[in-house]
């Protein structure tokens, strides 16, 4: 009886399990998510012997991190305030890069901040690896024969940009000052709750989601975090949100998750929030906790990562981020609606040359460009059903197969569209720095896919006691 119930609750994953276990039938009639964050050991290999992994898998050399250039000499403290009083407030240098880029500090001279981050972006872009490029960023619609008007409509007031600008200063504008992407005082306020409701200042938080649907796999997540991250990592917390569970189930989460177990605030958000195929969760929750750590590590149920976790994290630390991707995964525009282009002020073909990111692993460092160029138009997309989730999610969700990388918006992937885009306009050639293959630090994991592991801890608990 207790098995049964247990059986319908787990961590939340953004591609179940469900979809693991397609994970390499690449000749089934559809392709799901899970095919995207699958971690699968026939995977590995096969994209070990590719070229194409073997150019990502550049991008691992060590980096110099003494080519960076602080950012401390590019930001003066009067430039800051500390909240909406509009009251200046005094920083010292260790204070300053966090308190500029304060979602609810903003910076009293905005070109001093546009300034900041083009100095941020630049000095990143300058340790990245000069081999490994994004090849032919600048080709249109029709060179591609990409059936696509994107020429200006003046009726309903498009006119989206075709070739994703070069200039840095240009690449931080269309991210920070564009109105589309402002961030309401309301919102502000309600990530603000969130960041408040943990406790401690961390050098790493990990972070996942529980619903209702998955529940041993949330299970095995668990124990893969317990038992081989754990001991590996020091000065963590591991928070989990509640995003739906019931009472019961989220006690017995409570009792032996060893993790801040917070509930998602869904009430503060838009209605699409519900939706949790939407994904608005992730970017908000992610958003928040970056306030609380160096580095935010978000894994999904289905992604283990085994070895070497230190060095991806401290690739982040440099980079920004080191978000989740895999090779095989299809271009951009092909799953992603053109409402998400639009929104950023683009065409869908000025994406054409950026293959989607995966979801269900990220790594977010605690930094000024990191907040303000990409998690804060993360969160102001997730904000808007326009911009992430503009049609009934149930008819966009499934990505048909075969497909075609000439067609634009064969379904939508949310929070995954908005990160890709983001990361491509902001880093553009050099995009590969940012993403990381986690594959070949994802071996075999040991722990099965399905485990009972709360009722295996319960046994445990039981012998000792007897
Ligand atoms: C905002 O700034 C004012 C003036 O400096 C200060 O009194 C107030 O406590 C600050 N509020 C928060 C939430 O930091
Ligand atoms: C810098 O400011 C922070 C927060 O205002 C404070 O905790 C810290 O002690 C200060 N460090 C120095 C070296 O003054
Ligand atoms: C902050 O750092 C800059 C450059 O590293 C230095 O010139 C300045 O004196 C420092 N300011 C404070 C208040 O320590
Ligand atoms: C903002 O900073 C710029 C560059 O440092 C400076 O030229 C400008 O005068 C400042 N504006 C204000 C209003 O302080
Ligand atoms: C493309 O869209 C524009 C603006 O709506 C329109 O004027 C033009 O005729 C369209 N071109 C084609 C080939 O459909
Ligand atoms: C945010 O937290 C403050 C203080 O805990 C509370 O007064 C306020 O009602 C909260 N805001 C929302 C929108 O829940
Ligand atoms: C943990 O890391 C945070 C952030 O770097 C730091 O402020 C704190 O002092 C560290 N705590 C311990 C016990 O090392
Ligand atoms: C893990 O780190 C060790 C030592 O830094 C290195 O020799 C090894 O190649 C790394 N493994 C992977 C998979 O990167
Ligand atoms: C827990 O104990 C029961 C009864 O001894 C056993 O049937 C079950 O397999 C155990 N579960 C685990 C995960 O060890």
């Amino acid at each position: 009886m207790i098995k049964r119930k247990t059986i319908s609750y787990g961590l939340f994953v953004i591609s179940s399990i469900v979809l693991l276990r397609y994970a390499y039938k690449f000749t089934h009639n559809e392709i799901t998510r899970s095919q995207e964050v699958s971690h699968n050991q026939h995977q590995t290999s096969r994209e070990d012997s590719g070229a194409g992994s073997a150019r990502i898998f550049q991008q691992h050399q060590p980096i110099n991190p003494e080519n960076l250039s602080p950012l401390n000499n590019v930001i003066q403290s009067s430039d800051l305030q500390m909240n909406t009083s509009h009251q200046p407030a005094a920083f010292n240098n260790s204070s300053l890069d966090s308190a500029a880029s304060n979602l609810y500090g903003p910076f009293l001279n905005t070109s001093r901040l546009i300034q900041a981050l083009v100095e941020s972006l630049k000095s990143k872009l300058a340790v990245s690896d000069p081999k490994v490029v994004v090849k032919n960023i600048e080709n249109k619609c029709q060179a591609m024969r990409i059936e696509y008007n994107d020429s200006c409509n003046d009726a309903e007031r498009i006119c989206p940009q075709k070739v994703l600008p070069e200039n840095l200063k240009a690449r931080i504008e269309q991210l920070v000052l564009r109105d589309s992407l402002q961030i309401s005082e309301e919102y502000r306020n309600a990530i603000r709750n969130m960041t408040d409701e943990i406790s401690g200042y961390h050098d790493i938080i990990i972070v996942g989601g529980l619903s209702s649907n998955h529940y041993r796999e949330a299970q095995s997540l668990m124990k893969h975090v317990h038992e081989e991250l754990f001991p590996v990592l020091k000065n963590f917390s591991f928070v989990v949100y509640n995003l739906g569970l019931t009472e019961k189930e989220a006690s017995k989460v409570r009792q032996h998750c060893r993790c801040q177990f917070v509930r998602f605030p869904f009430e503060r958000f838009p209605p699409h929030f519900k939706t949790l195929k939407c994904f608005g969760f992730k970017p908000t929750l992610v958003r928040a906790l970056i306030e609380k750590a160096n580095i935010v590590l978000w894994t999904d149920t289905v992604f283990k990562i085994t070895r070497n976790i230190t060095t991806v994290i401290d690739r982040a630390r440099t980079m920004g981020i080191q978000q989740m991707y895999l090779p095989t995964n299809y271009p951009n525009p092909s799953h992603t609606l053109e409402q998400t282009f639009h929104f950023f002020g683009d065409s869908p073909c000025a994406h054409m040359a950026f293959n989607q990111v995966a979801g269900g692993f990220g790594i977010y460092h605690n930094e000024l460009l990191t907040k303000r160029a990409i998690l804060d138009p993360w969160y102001a997309c997730a904000l808007k059903a326009e911009c992430t989730c503009p049609v009934n999610q149930r008819q966009v969700q499934r990505c048909p197969y075969p497909y075609s990388t000439k067609k634009i918006g064969l379904c939508q992937r949310n929070d995954q569209s908005s990160m890709t885009l983001i990361l491509s306009k902001l880093f553009r050639q050099k995009y590969f720095d940012f993403v990381i293959n986690l594959n070949r630090f994802n071996p075999k994991s040991k722990i099965p896919a399905f485990y009972n592991y709360f009722e295996e801890i319960e046994n445990k608990t039981k012998v000792n006691t007897n």
